[in-house]
């Protein structure tokens, strides 16, 4: 079956700064729009000894449960897990999610989290391959290889084998020749488990089977492939570790996304089946180390397991956005690079003089001989060349190249127009949209770039005795790719908002070949964090098979591979800075060094976190397993600071971000020494921040200690990340009326208009009150608690309308005061650890809660009168504790009247 799909780049919808539209309010929908799933939560409990509630229990589960019953909660029980050091706990469905407050009382729960959703692995871009002729294929497909240092590897036969890796994704087809044709002991993919079956899209039940077989998606598939794929197929592709063991399981439909609580379940059945690496090329924009899924997978990393967790596809959203469950802390977060060449073919031109043309096709279009050529339009503006038939002038087009100009209908459709007049090759313009594969359905046709279309079409209209052909054998051309060697614009930025440092490195992700299901075409081109991160698994597979899978060395495989990765620029323009590390972690993986080297530099990352709580001090050592001393010489090579925010704004600066070259400064001792075979020598480093850059932009300077040995194999470095100002100083709650026009926060009322003098809600048939607000920057505790429509309190964010208002009087500003002094009738609802939002309507652009029930958060009745709605965000690094770390806002006052 011949199938092509295509997604557009996500990232190409997002406005480079903030000229978003205002939104219309009326477009917000009046329910809670939070990614959590309102009435499941993963509890974890704790050791059965360590619960007084314990009696006879002979699970410490039971006992949790006993407790619950005593409570009057009402719940079902989802899943249970019980992998003792990893995790012991349950996803439950409460029968009233206010009761999720009872549960975190109960003797014996350690933790209680809501579930969350993680979309399908969206990728950025993908393409099935057609066949011979199919323009996205590249001639060198070891290219990914070549550039890590995997292809010397393979030379040495060093292929994986012996490594078992599982596969959490949307499942494989292993029915492919290259992925061994079946699935069992003795074959390519050794097993795996179906936890949800084909119709499951994350809001349904998942019907779980025993056979992981995915022909519906392709993601997994291609992700296997990248893995795993044998060598020998007509595309010369090969996996990194094409001798591993796979294990697919799958947790994807084919749509959808999935909670968390089966990402659990899948990551603990991986453990308990023996997989040495796990890894996940899925998750969302998180912004903190703290969902259910980032927790365990960095517990399982730290237990002797390598996890890779893709970084996250969300790079034009900007920075502080780091995606879970790559932000486990002990995980290897991967970032995509972009490839740095496009295989390509150019086309001659007779007539007159003119240098080849090249069309994006990797093999020639099958057409013979000197074509004269024909423009359907000569307008070199026009906007919808032959998006409607033909006009009846048209000669009969047989004959001649038809060159049609790019835009408004879909290529298909002028090619049907133009074919319906006779035409059998064609060439398309670009209009600017970029130079790229396109697709064509069975039409011999490519793109070529606008200034050759629009030589030709002058040539045509001038009526120059031009003909085109197409070489058969020597057209091939290495199209530099313009991004090619850079790091994806798509990939997401981090630093996590706990200072964590990711990514951690990058691998090939933009434009890989890789196999994908036999129906669906068997093999695809695809984009995204998501092919960059079975490059890493494979990877970690190769050091595995070649220093062994002790603790000792799966625990210091990030490093390694931090340490030796290659330095990635920002742009192709000399003198421009390097890549931040919030987008490129280490850098460039490259395999054969982290295998082979003998200069062994830990740790990996220097976190220096913000100047409130400023590291500035920090060591390393530098160790010698070569069997000759060897001299060192370090340097600092300071990457771009990157302004995170829009100076003087409240607003994330969007991707790409914007770097200065103002760098730290560092104190090295020593800066050279000699280290003699099986030494070690510890290194100091004391950073000062950059200065005279503007602390608005939230800036954050980033680069190498570069270890400088004999040569280059022996070179390494050690990264560093650090904010030149205080996240304590970042504003966390817009309350600006940019993105809507009005100011929020706002509650809106049941005809969804913003709140703005005092409103009864009944309660009934829809009547309630809906909380609007967005974040410029995450926080890790959002509370919503109902007060005295009278209270003495002085919001930090006034809307229009309240201004003279008696209770903002009184307490002063900036006098005294605390976060328990605070009198509140009672509490609503708390967020914690959620992320910022970002300004792409498609993705998480706002936040809503609808007070769907008069309760409070424990699901008592709140009484019928009036009150007043008290929101309040903990600013980043704050004190839970201090009123003055949280920012405020306070609803125009909410009738509650229930009708009796
Ligand atoms: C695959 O490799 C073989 C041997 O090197 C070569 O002859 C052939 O052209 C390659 N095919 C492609 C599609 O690159
Ligand atoms: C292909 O065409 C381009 C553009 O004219 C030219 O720069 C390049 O050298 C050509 N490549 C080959 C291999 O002839
Ligand atoms: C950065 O500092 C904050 C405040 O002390 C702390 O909570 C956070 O864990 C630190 N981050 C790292 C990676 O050490
Ligand atoms: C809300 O209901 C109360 C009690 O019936 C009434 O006194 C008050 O005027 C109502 N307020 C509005 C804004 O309708
Ligand atoms: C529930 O919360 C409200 C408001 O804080 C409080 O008045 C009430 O006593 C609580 N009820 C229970 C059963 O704890």
């Amino acid at each position: 079956m011949k199938s092509t799909v295509f997604w557009t780049l996500l990232p190409s919808f997002i406005s480079a700064s903030l000229v978003f539209g205002v939104v219309p309010i009326s477009s917000v929908k009046r329910v809670s729009n939070q990614a959590t799933v309102p009435n499941k939560f993963i509890i974890e409990v704790d050791d059965l000894s360590n619960i007084p509630t314990k009696r006879s229990f002979g699970r410490s589960l039971d006992a949790v449960y006993a407790s619950l019953q005593e409570r009057a909660v009402g719940f079902d029980i989802n899943k249970e897990y019980d992998s003792a050091g990893l995790f012991v706990g349950a996803s439950l469905t409460l029968n009233t999610p206010q009761d999720a407050a009872k549960i975190a009382n109960t003797p014996g729960v350690k933790a209680v989290r809501p579930v969350v959703r993680f979309d399908q692995p969206r990728p950025v871009k993908s393409h099935v391959v057609v066949g011979a002729n199919d323009p996205q294929v590249p001639p060198d497909s070891e290219s990914t290889h070549i550039l890590t240092g995997v292809d010397k590897l393979h030379a040495q036969g060093i292929t994986g084998a012996g490594i078992k890796i599982g596969i959490i994704d949307t499942g494989i087809d292993y029915t492919h020749p290259f992925l061994g044709g079946a699935i069992g002991p003795g074959h390519k993919v050794i097993g795996g488990f179906d936890f949800v079956g084909d119709a499951y899209d994350g809001t349904n039940t998942p019907v779980p089977d025993s056979d992981p077989l995915d022909q519906c998606n392709g993601h997994g598939t291609h992700v296997a492939g990248i893995i795993g794929a044998n060598p020998g197929n007509p595309f010369n592709i090969s996996g990194v570790a094409f001798e591993a063991s796979i294990t697919a399981y799958r947790v994807f439909g084919c749509a959808g996304f999935v909670t968390d609580d089966i990402l659990v379940e899948a990551l603990l059945r991986g453990v308990s089946e023996g997989q040495d690496i796990l890894t996940l090329s899925l998750g969302g924009a998180d912004g903190w180390t703290e969902g259910t899924s980032s927790v365990l997978s960095s517990r399982i990393a730290s237990n002797g397991k390598i996890v890779t967790i893709a970084a996250g596809n969300d790079g034009a959203s900007g920075s502080w956005f780091s995606s879970g469950p790559g932000n486990g802390i002990n995980v290897i977060s991967v970032a995509s690079l972009d490839n740095t060449v496009i295989p390509l073919q150019n086309a001659t031109v007779q007539g007159v003089a003119h240098n080849p043309i090249t069309y994006f096709a990797t093999f020639p279009l099958p057409v013979t001989g000197q074509l004269p050529i024909f423009a359907t339009s000569t307008d070199i503006t026009v906007a919808d060349d032959a998006c409607n038939p033909l006009p009846d002038s048209t000669p009969d087009l047989s004959k001649f190249v038809v060159v049609i100009r790019r835009g408004t209908c879909t290529f298909v459709q002028k090619l049907t127009n133009a074919a319906a007049k006779g035409g059998k090759v064609f060439l398309i313009y670009d209009n600017g949209n970029g130079f790229a594969g396109i697709t064509v359905g069975d039409f011999t046709a490519a793109l070529i770039q606008a200034a050759d279309g629009e030589f030709l079409v002058q040539q045509f209209a001038a009526k120059a005795p031009i003909t085109i052909s197409f070489p058969q054998v020597g057209g091939s051309t290495d199209f530099p790719d313009p991004n090619g060697g850079l790091i994806s614009s798509f990939t997401s930025y981090g630093p996590s908002n706990d200072f964590f440092f990711k990514p951690a490195v990058a691998a090939p992700g933009g434009n890989i070949l890789s196999t994908f299901p036999v129906p669906l075409g068997s093999f695809a081109v695809l984009s995204g964090t998501s092919m960059a991160t079975p490059f890493v698994a494979g990877s970690s597979a190769l050091l595995l098979s070649v220093k062994g899978k002790s603790k000792a060395v799966t625990s210091a495989a990030r490093t390694l591979f931090e340490t030796t990765a290659q330095k990635v620029g920002s742009s192709k323009t000399d003198g421009d800075p390097l890549q931040t590390l919030t987008q490129q972690g280490a850098g460039l993986i490259n395999v054969f060094n982290a295998i082979h080297s003998t200069t062994i530099v830990s740790p990996g990352e220097l976190i220096l976190n913000d100047t409130a709580n400023f590291k500035p001090v920090q060591t390393f050592t530098v160790k010698n397993t070569g069997t000759t001393p060897k001299a060192f010489k370090l340097t600092h090579v300071p990457a771009g600071t990157a302004l995170t925010v829009q100076a003087g704004t409240i607003f994330p600066a969007d991707g790409p971000v914007p770097l200065s070259s103002a760098a730290a400064s560092v104190v090295i001792v020593p800066t050279s020494f000699t280290v003699r075979p099986g030494g070690s020598q510890t290194v100091v480093a004391v950073f000062k921040p950059p200065t005279g850059i503007d602390k608005t932009t939230f800036p954050v300077f980033s680069g190498f200690i570069q270890v400088g040995g004999p040569t280059a194999a022996d070179t390494a470095h050690v990264s560093y990340l650090g904010l030149a100002g205080s996240l304590k100083d970042k504003q966390v709650l817009d309350d600006t009326d940019v993105f809507f026009g009005v100011k929020i926060p706002a509650l809106l009322d049941s005809a969804g208009n913003v709140q703005s003098a005092p409103v009864n809600y009944t309660f009934v048939n829809g009547d309630v009150p809906t909380l609007l607000w967005r974040q410029v920057f995450g926080t890790p505790a959002f509370r919503v608690d109902l007060v005295d429509p009278a209270i003495h309190f002085k919001p930090t964010i006034v809307s229009r309308g309240f201004h003279g208002l008696p209770f903002f009087s009184f307490p002063r500003p900036n006098k005294g005061g605390s976060f328990a002094q605070v009198k509140i009738v009672g509490p609503i609802v708390e967020f914690d650890f959620i992320t910022r939002n970002d300004d792409d309507p498609a993705s998480l652009p706002f936040n809503t809660f609808s007070l769907d029930a008069p309760t409070f958060a424990n699901g008592t009745t709140i009484a019928n009168g009036p009150y007043r709605i008290l929101v309040r965000a903990l600013r980043v690094t704050g004190n839970p504790t201090r009123e003055e770390d949280y920012e405020s806002w306070l609803s125009p006052v909410v009738g509650v009247q229930v009708p009796a």
